[in-house]
């Protein structure tokens, strides 16, 4: 038997005992990451089986040496698998066509020792609307590398997607860094990279540059025509008074198509881009965010713009619940796998990681994860500090040794998920053949009027089905009951078994039998990390 059929059959054996779900793609472990997708569920492939990315993006100017030791520490407080981490093009490309990547080197030989995977972010044309981090040869040659024209005629902060000397820069530069990449990462330390970070421009919804105008005049391409189903026609024509956004996030999509292809054409490892968002809830003018980003609103102009591109991530910085869960609603799509790209790292939003992976998440990476004592407050916490993480890290410690379990049930579409939201209290979640009934802010004994809700939100429930009736269940400060539905509806539910225990290298651990009144008002999860698997039944 060869080394690679015996990886085969060693990820069979390890799903095999104590685990009724298969693996999705039993691979061999030297297999490039990648990302499948069957009946619209997607699953991230790294290691030959599904993994979820628990990720901690460090601040944005914690890309240096000198700055990791700050970092390590809370990449491990938190518990991440993954750390994201910006890899800037001035760091890279400081003099044109001289390469430097020695702290990537760096961040590779610590990412090891850490057992830490990396998600790289390169910060180039467009870093939050302009190129704060290109080398000083471009960010100070408008001429050659051409800064978009307002309405007004004004040069602008943003780059013009249509700057051809930009683009044939930045994507040299890219692919010098996956070729880099891909010689002195044999083993896959890296498994993400981002391409340009929050990509658009803010305070100008297009470009209005002579080269602009002439394209804005012509008829949209076919292809944006046809994959929209629209009839052809001039970008006024085919889009109203959405048409001057539609044309930017065409044109900047089509632009970080170019690099993300190029640098897919030398190593082969999912790229994804992430976004500023539109406002999911209440209606904004493409004025007052950013615009040519992938919104909501544009993500079927960036499928068809940038097929290079494997998913578009929300970076959420709303706690509001509605907002929260109306974009993992929006970016969840069978089209595009679901990754928070970055979120804030204020408790509050600790509890959404609950609601991500019920969206069938592949991820989620809270951003500002270092102690450089930066903090972004008020869009995250005020201090950041081992204490302030805590939330954060008990979702990932929770989860962590069964991440592998539930990301192949979740390609299933075995998993459940829910966050505590703000101004109800009580949850159904829709089993099939159950109801899930989750209450938060009761006591753990006793169930008196109606539950009241945790002091501040920070209520989560986990569920995964093993096999029909068999659940997984987590979470933290709520309580959850089930009650027959479906075919069993009408029946008298009872236990047939609750047990606590843990996973441990695919094998599930008995630690102890849950009954009495441990169970007798429902399954009350508090601050503890403890996963139940449940066996249900009626009479
Ligand atoms: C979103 C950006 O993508 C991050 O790099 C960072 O600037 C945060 N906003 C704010 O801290």
């Amino acid at each position: 038997m060869n080394r690679r059929n015996l990886a085969v059959l060693a990820a069979l054996l390890s799903f095999s005992v104590g685990f009724a779900a298969p693996p999705v793609c039993a691979n061999s472990a030297n297999d490039l990451p990648h990302i499948v997708t069957e009946n619209g569920r997607h699953a991230f492939i790294v290691d030959g089986q599904p993994f979820l990315v628990l990720g901690a993006q460090a601040n944005n100017s914690s890309n240096w040496p000198a700055m990791l030791p700050k970092v390590w520490p809370a990449v491990e407080d938190v518990h991440a698998n993954t750390l994201a981490m910006p890899i800037a093009w001035e760091q890279i490309e400081p003099t044109e066509g001289k390469f430097d990547f020695s702290f990537l080197d760096t961040l590779l030989a610590q990412a090891r020792e850490h057992k830490v995977r990396l998600d790289l972010l390169w910060f180039a044309t467009w870093k939050n609307n302009g190129p704060q981090y290109a080398p000083e040869w471009v960010k100070l040659d408008t001429d050659k590398y051409p800064r978009l024209i307002t309405a007004k005629g004004e040069k602008w902060g943003s780059m013009s997607p249509f700057g051809e000397a930009t683009l044939a820069a930045d994507r040299k530069a890219f692919v010098a860094l996956m070729t880099h990449l891909k010689q002195v990462d044999p083993q896959h330390t890296v498994i993400l990279v981002q391409v340009e970070n929050e990509a658009g421009t803010y305070g100008s919804v297009r470009d209005y540059s002579p080269a602009a105008e002439e394209r804005f005049r012509a008829q949209v391409p076919a292809e944006l025509v046809k994959g929209l189903g629209k009839q052809p026609g001039t970008w006024s024509q085919v889009f109203g008074e959405d048409a001057d956004e539609f044309f930017h996030a065409w044109y900047v999509a089509r632009y970080i198509n170019e690099i993300a292809a190029a640098g897919k054409a030398v190593y082969n490892l999912p790229l994804y881009v992430n976004a500023s968002l539109k406002d999911v809830i209440h209606p904004q003018k493409a004025s007052t965010y950013e615009s040519g980003g992938p919104t909501y609103n544009v993500i079927p102009v960036y499928k068809i713009a940038a097929p290079a591109i494997d998913l578009i991530g929300p970076d959420i910085y709303n706690p509001d619940y509605a907002e929260y869960v109306g974009n993992l609603d929006a970016y969840h799509r069978a089209d595009n796998p679901m990754f928070v790209t970055e979120t804030g790292n204020a408790a509050l939003y600790a509890r959404y990681f609950f609601a991500t992976l019920g969206h069938q998440g592949i991820g989620f990476a809270p951003f500002g994860f270092d102690y450089t004592k930066y903090v972004n407050f008020p869009l995250g916490a005020p201090r950041f500090e081992p204490e302030d993480l805590a939330p954060f890290a008990a979702n990932f410690k929770l989860v962590a040794p069964m991440m592998r379990e539930l990301a192949t049930l979740s390609f299933k579409g075995k998993v459940w998920g829910v966050s505590e939201p703000t101004a109800e209290h009580e949850q159904t979640i829709d089993l099939g053949d159950w109801h899930a009934l989750v209450a938060y802010g009761r006591p753990q004994f006793g169930s008196e009027g109606p539950a009241p809700g945790n002091p501040t939100p920070s209520g989560g429930v986990l569920i995964a089905e093993l096999s029909p009736g068999e659940y997984l269940v987590t979470g933290y400060h709520a309580r959850v009951n089930f009650e027959p539905a479906g075919k069993m509806i009408g029946k008298h539910p009872q236990y047939a078994r609750i047990e606590e225990g843990h996973y441990d290298n695919g094998k599930w651990v008995f630690e102890r039998v849950w009954n009495g009144d441990q169970v007798d008002y429902g399954l009350n999860f508090t601050s503890i990390p403890q996963v139940l698997k449940v066996r249900l039944a009626t009479y």
